[in-house]
């Protein structure tokens, strides 16, 4: 398994279709959108070569979202310890889709919704492409981490404020929030009667010894607000087929969004609800193993940059495999993407997409072979010296 894992080439890579390796020249690395370069588990691929095997491409069999919902319910039992029930749940398209869904079920145009920025850029467009009005919460550097600003979250929430959207493990600075966190965002949330739209598709790529906490398994009040959306694609690196579950924590919530026209939603394929389906009842070994590597590259990513990569900040992500790099006292001239692409030949996703204040960032996906890792940051750390 290890050996399929590292053995990722750059002529294969450079040979896909998806939108990581086609967005550049052939003289630039590929280190932006959150999509890995390893293989994708061979469970997913028989999954999906056995419905093109039989040509089972029609229309999916009735029970398809349910069984979705019980290997779901299964998954999160074992690995995060949640006890589901699989009664209010909705199978979709994906978790952006859902963002938008959401805000516009659970607010009104007008009014507030909490972000905690630097985000994943979604985010934001949910609140403003709907006519909603931003609440912006930043999250604080600290000394080991990035942090919930608590007295910032109280202070901005004033009568017209309606919906908290909690990133959790957070993209991009790869905070896992702990229980103590959560619980307190769960008491502000019960006080104020927000309605929580908590997206946990980077639930799975957490590194010991932190631990993915779902928000509405700490207690039934937070559950009963909480629409929790997840998938399997980002652990499991599928996201171009397109199945997202969202977990409404009460009925009542799940009467309140049916008022959305369903049609309007559309869903999720056959062949992406059999992957997810494979991918969470038989992929906990081959995501054990991307796990380890995973691990690998975090280090490789914070070994480097504390050696070679003066000016260069960064707390070694809780989860993901985005490493949020602060190039702040580089002093670049131009946006610090903007240099790594022009100067590395190195395709960085730019911080200034996840917040107003964070230009001076950027994101680096080291999902992809330690060769290829070593090439970006060696580029990144050559540029930065010839400068
Ligand atoms: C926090 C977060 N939510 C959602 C998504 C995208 O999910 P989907 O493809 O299901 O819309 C991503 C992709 O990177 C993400 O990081």
């Amino acid at each position: 398994m290890a050996e399929r894992l590292l053995a990722v080439s750059e002529a294969q890579l450079r040979k896909k279709r998806g939108m990581k390796w086609t967005r550049y020249s052939a003289d630039i690395l590929s280190a932006w959108v959150a999509d890995m370069d390893f293989p994708v588990a061979p469970v997913i691929l028989a999954a999906i070569t056995g419905m093109l095997d039989t040509q089972d491409l029609g229309y999916p069999r009735h029970d398809a979202s349910q069984r979705v919902f019980d290997a779901f319910a299964g998954w999160m039992r074992a690995r995060h310890g949640w006890q589901v029930d699989t009664a209010n749940m909705l199978a979709c398209d994906d978790v952006v889709q859902m963002l938008h869904a959401c805000v516009l079920t659970f607010s009104e145009p007008g009014e507030g919704v909490i972000i905690q920025t630097p985000i994943y850029p979604p985010f934001m467009a949910a609140v403003s492409q709907n006519g909603r009005r931003m609440v912006e919460n930043r999250l604080a550097p600290c000394a080991h981490q990035w942090e919930l600003d608590f007295a910032g979250l109280q202070a901005a929430i004033d009568s017209g404020t309606r919906v908290l959207m909690l990133c959790n493990p957070h993209n991009p600075t790869g905070r896992v929030f702990s229980a103590d966190e959560l619980d307190r965002l769960a008491e502000i949330a019960c006080a104020h009667d927000l309605i929580v739209i908590a997206d946990e598709i980077h639930m799975d790529l957490v590194f010991a010894p932190h631990r993915h906490i779902p928000l509405a398994s700490r207690n039934p009040e937070i559950a009963a607000r909480t629409i929790t959306l997840t998938s399997a694609s980002k652990a499991f690196n599928v996201a171009g087929l397109h199945c997202a579950v969202a977990h409404f924590g009460s009925a009542e919530l799940r009467a309140r969004f049916n008022q959305l026209q369903p049609r309007l939603l559309g869903g999720p394929s056959a062949l992406s609800m059999a992957a997810t389906e494979a991918a969470w009842r038989e992929g906990a070994p081959w995501l054990d193993a991307v796990m380890a590597q995973l691990d690998t590259n975090r280090r490789t990513v914070a070994g480097f940059v504390t050696s070679e990569l003066p000016g260069v900040r960064h707390y070694p992500p809780q989860a993901t495999y985005l490493a949020w790099l602060d190039c702040s006292e580089l002093m670049l001239p131009v946006a610090a993407s903007k240099f790594f692409l022009d100067e590395a030949k190195v395709g960085l996703s730019p911080g200034g997409d996840f917040s107003s204040f964070t230009q001076d960032h950027a994101r680096l996906n080291f999902a992809t072979s330690p060769q290829i890792l070593d090439e970006i940051l060696s580029r990144m750390a050559g540029a930065v010296k010839g400068r």
